[in-house]
């Protein structure tokens, strides 16, 4: 039987064939080579030893023949930019929702249906992570009026008082209050499987990662996740371009342990089915942090630049309580963000990113989005 990853030609998605193909499982990649990821328009991460299809998740004909024999399904073919996705809308929603909806109904369609399903979610669901104030306790919500950004105060506040609330770990019980085009898709992403396999009795189980990094990042894409993108800056000898002041706070997660994450919940037992799960260290790193850390690691001596701008669907802090995880996938996270940003810049060192964040964000401000 094969394991099929959608999406196993990208950065996460071809960590997890190499990790499938070592356990000695027989791997099938389904991938579209979206030129913004794959620039060289070569599956080049895929691993030999996988079967790849090279074809769109939208296309019902193509997840039909991918789905042949197959018993595990990783799904993390997806458009994965906050920013883009709040101008780029139809497109974020259709490969989102419309490739889930198209991989879900071929599985239920099928006599013969695959013994387990894992969907890529994100914590993007949530939009702005847990918060508690002194005086209120722990919130449902946090408000980040744009007027107080615009004032360069940069902390929710509490609904009740008004007062600046603190970060706390973000349980999977937290309300679902999205931020962006991408959020929404991700949140429709993970109801539709959820919903469908408990339908047609296919055991799945949704992962809610917090923020990868690692390897393989798309380093060239300019909507890619900030790690990559300052890692892209710094190797083309530019200072990394912070957003608010550089104090948001985030669960950077190792690919590595976000594989693990996803062999785990291939095989755990039924409490874990048709449930969603924090995928994060339970640890959070500030965003100047990482433009540092990334800067010694590549041995430059570039200082990022604090704009005090700011991205629409920007969410200020998000770290996860990872105790579900744990508890019911047996999975914990073991990789530290000093010894993850050694891998990526030991990586990133080889490779001759082009870096087109300015034009990215030249794109965002002429659309309203980043102010
Ligand atoms: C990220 C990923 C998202 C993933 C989620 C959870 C992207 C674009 N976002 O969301 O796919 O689902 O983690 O795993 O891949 N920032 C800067 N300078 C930059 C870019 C960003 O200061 O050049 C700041 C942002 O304003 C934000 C923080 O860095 O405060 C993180 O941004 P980003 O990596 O884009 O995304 P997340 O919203 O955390």
């Amino acid at each position: 039987m094969m394991a099929l990853v959608t999406g196993g030609a990208g950065f996460i998605g071809s960590h997890l064939a190499d990790a499938l193909v070592a356990n000695g499982r027989r791997v099938r990649v389904l991938d579209d080579l979206l030129p913004q990821a794959h620039p060289t328009g070569e599956p080049r991460f895929v691993p030999k030893e996988a079967e790849f299809i090279h074809g769109d998740v939208r296309d019902p004909g193509t997840v039909d023949a991918a789905l042949e024999d197959v018993d595990v399904v990783f799904h993390l073919a997806a458009m994965v930019g906050n920013g883009q996705s709040m101008f780029d809308i139809r497109r974020y929603t259709d490969v989102n929702v419309m490739g889930t909806a198209t991989l879900m109904e071929a599985i239920a369609t099928r006599a013969k249906k695959p013994s387990r399903v894992v969907v890529s979610s994100s914590m993007v669901v949530y939009g702005d992570g847990a918060y508690a104030c002194a005086e209120h306790g722990a919130l449902d919500s946090a408000d980040r009026p744009k007027e107080r950004l615009e004032r360069r105060q940069w902390e929710p506040v509490c609904p009740l008082c008004g007062a600046e609330v603190s970060p706390i770990a973000t349980l999977e019980t937290h309300p679902l209050r999205p931020t962006s085009t991408y959020g929404t898709s991700k949140r429709a992403q993970e109801e539709l499987a959820l919903v469908l396999g408990r339908a047609y009795a296919v055991p799945t189980v949704a992962l809610r990662y917090l923020n990868t990094y690692g390897s393989r990042q798309a380093l060239s894409n300019p909507y890619t996740g900030v790690a990559a993108i300052m890692a892209s800056r710094l190797l083309n000898g530019r200072a990394p371009t912070i957003f608010e002041d550089g104090l948001q706070l985030r669960d950077f997660t190792h690919v590595s342990d976000v594989v693990r994450a996803n062999l785990a919940a291939a095989s755990a037992p039924e409490p874990a089915w048709y449930e969603a799960f924090n995928v994060g260290t339970g640890r959070s790193v500030r965003i100047h942090e990482v433009a540092e850390a990334l800067a010694r690691g590549l041995c430059v001596d570039i200082r990022p630049a604090i704009t005090g701008q700011f991205r629409q669907g920007d969410i200020r802090h998000c770290f996860a309580d990872v105790s579900k995880a744990e508890r019911l996938l047996g999975f914990r996270a073991t990789v530290g963000f000093a010894d993850g940003a050694r891998e990526l810049v030991a990586w990133a060192r080889g490779e001759t990113p082009i870096d087109r964040s300015d034009e990215a964000n030249e794109e965002l401000r002429a659309r309203g989005m980043l102010s």
